[in-house]
C-alpha cells in the first residue's frame, strides 16, 4: 500500500480517560486510513505531562507502524503546531449532581487560550472537534478566537448522543444499529438536545411504523438520551470516557469522507440560520459530509410542531450559554 504524507493531530487533554481510549485507534489508523500516517502532537497542563510521558510509552510500545513521531507538550503553540485535526478534550469532566453547563466557568477559559494558539499556530484548514463540556459553548469560545480560521472548521461532538440513540432504538426494536439511519441529534449536548425519531428509518422503513410504542418514544426515550451521561456518572462514579472516544472517532471519520448515501450524520455546528435556529451558536443539525470533506446541514427535514418546540428550547439554552460567556467571546 503506497503511503501519504503524514497528518498532524493535536489531542488536548491526552492523557485523561478520553485521551487515553483516543490516542490508540488514531495511531493504529481506525480513523484516518491504514494507509495514512500520522504525527501526534499531545497536549497537557504541566501537571499531566509526568503521566502522559507514560501514555507515550504505551503508544511506542504498541509499535504502530503509521505513527511517524509523538510530541508530549504544554505549550499550545507547539501543541497545535501546523496540525490537520485538534480535538479538544481537555477539560475537567462534571460530577454528579452537576449540569454540563455547570463547567463553564471553570472550563470555558480553557478554550480562550486553546483557540488563540490554533489561530497562532495551527494549519488554516485545521478540523476542530470540541470534546470538554460543555462542548458547544466551549465550541464557540475557541472559534470566536480563532478568526484565521474558517468558522465551518469548529465543530462540537454531538455523535455520543447520536449513537447512544441508535442503540437505545436497536435495543428496542430487534433490529441491528446498522439498520438504524438517520437518526440525528438537534441542539445542544444537554438535557435539551431532541434526538428526532420521527425522521429516523430502520431498515429504510419509517422507524415509527416499526416502533409502535409512540409513548415510549416520545417519553422514556427522549429521557434516556438526553440524561445517559448522568446515568453513567452515577453508575460509574465518573464519566462516560471510552464511548466517548469512539464517538469523538466517529465523528473524526466521517467528517473525513464522504457520508453513505441516504445516512445522516449528526454534528454540532455554526448555525446558520437553518430551520429558524439563531445564528452564531453551535447547534447539532444532521448533516452529510461530500467528496471534499465539506459537511452541509441537511435542508428540509421536516419537524412536527412537537419537534420544532424542542429543537427551539435547546437553541434558547445554547443563547443562554453564550450570553453566560458573552465576556471571554471576541
Ligand atoms: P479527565 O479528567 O479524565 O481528563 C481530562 C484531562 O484534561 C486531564 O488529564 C487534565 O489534566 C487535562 N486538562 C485539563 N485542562 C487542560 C488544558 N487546559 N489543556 C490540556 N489539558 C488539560 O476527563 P475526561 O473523562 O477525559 O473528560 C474530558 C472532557 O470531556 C470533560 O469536560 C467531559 O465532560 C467531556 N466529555 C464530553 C463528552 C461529549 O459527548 N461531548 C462525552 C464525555 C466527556
Ligand atoms: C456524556 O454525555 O457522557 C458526557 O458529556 C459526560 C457528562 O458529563 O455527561
Amino acid at each position: 500500500m503506497s503511503q501519504k504524507s503524514p497528518i498532524k493531530i493535536a489531542v488536548t487533554g491526552a492523557a485523561g480517560n478520553i485521551g487515553y481510549s483516543l490516542l490508540f485507534p488514531i495511531a493504529s489508523g481506525q480513523v484516518f486510513g491504514a494507509d495514512q500516517p500520522v504525527e501526534l502532537q499531545l497536549i497537557e497542563i504541566p501537571q499531566g505531562l509526568q503521566s502522559l510521558e507514560g501514555v507515550k510509552m504505551e503508544l511506542l510500545d504498541s509499535a504502530f507502524s503509521l505513527v511517524n513521531s509523538i510530541t508530549c507538550t504544554s505549550d499550545g503553540d507547539e501543541g497545535f503546531g501546523d496540525v490537520d485535526y485538534a480535538f479538544l478534550v481537555g477539560s475537567k469532566p462534571r460530577g454528579p449532581g452537576m449540569e454540563r453547563a455547570d463547567l463553564i466557568r471553570e472550563n470555558g477559559p480553557i478554550f480562550v487560550g486553546q483557540g488563540q494558539a490554533i489561530d497562532r499556530s495551527a494549519k488554516e484548514n485545521v478540523k476542530v472537534i470540541v470534546v470538554g463540556n460543555p462542548c458547544n459553548t466551549n465550541c464557540l469560545i475557541a472559534q470566536h478566537q480563532a478568526k484565521r480560521v474558517n468558522p465551518r472548521n469548529f465543530t462540537a461532538m454531538t455523535r455520543l448522543d447520536q449513537n447512544r440513540a441508535k442503540a437505545q432504538l436497536a435495543v428496542k426494536s430487534g433490529a441491528a444499529v446498522k439498520d438504524i439511519s438517520r437518526l440525528a441529534i438537534w441542539g445542544n449536548h444537554s438535557p435539551t438536545m431532541y434526538p428526532d425519531f420521527e425522521n429516523a428509518l430502520i431498515n429504510g422503513k419509517a422507524l415509527t411504523e416499526v416502533i409502535t410504542d409512540s409513548e415510549w418514544l416520545s417519553e422514556s426515550f427522549i429521557k434516556t438520551v438526553q440524561q445517559r451521561g448522568k446515568a453513567i456518572i452515577g453508575a460509574r462514579g465518573k464519566s462516560s470516557a471510552a464511548s466517548a472516544a469512539w464517538a469523538a472517532i466517529d465523528h473524526a471519520a466521517d467528517w473525513s469522507r464522504p457520508t453513505a448515501a441516504g445516512e445522516w450524520v449528526s454534528m454540532a455546528v455554526t448555525s446558520d440560520g437553518s430551520y429558524g435556529i439563531p445564528k452564531d451558536i453551535i447547534y447539532s443539525f444532521p448533516c452529510t459530509v461530500d467528496e471534499q470533506g465539506e459537511y452541509h446541514i441537511v435542508p428540509d427535514v421536516a419537524l412536527s410542531a412537537a419537534a420544532k418546540e424542542k429543537a427551539m428550547k435547546s437553541a434558547e439554552e445554547l443563547l443562554a450559554e453564550r450570553d453566560a460567556v458573552k465576556g471571554i467571546l471576541s
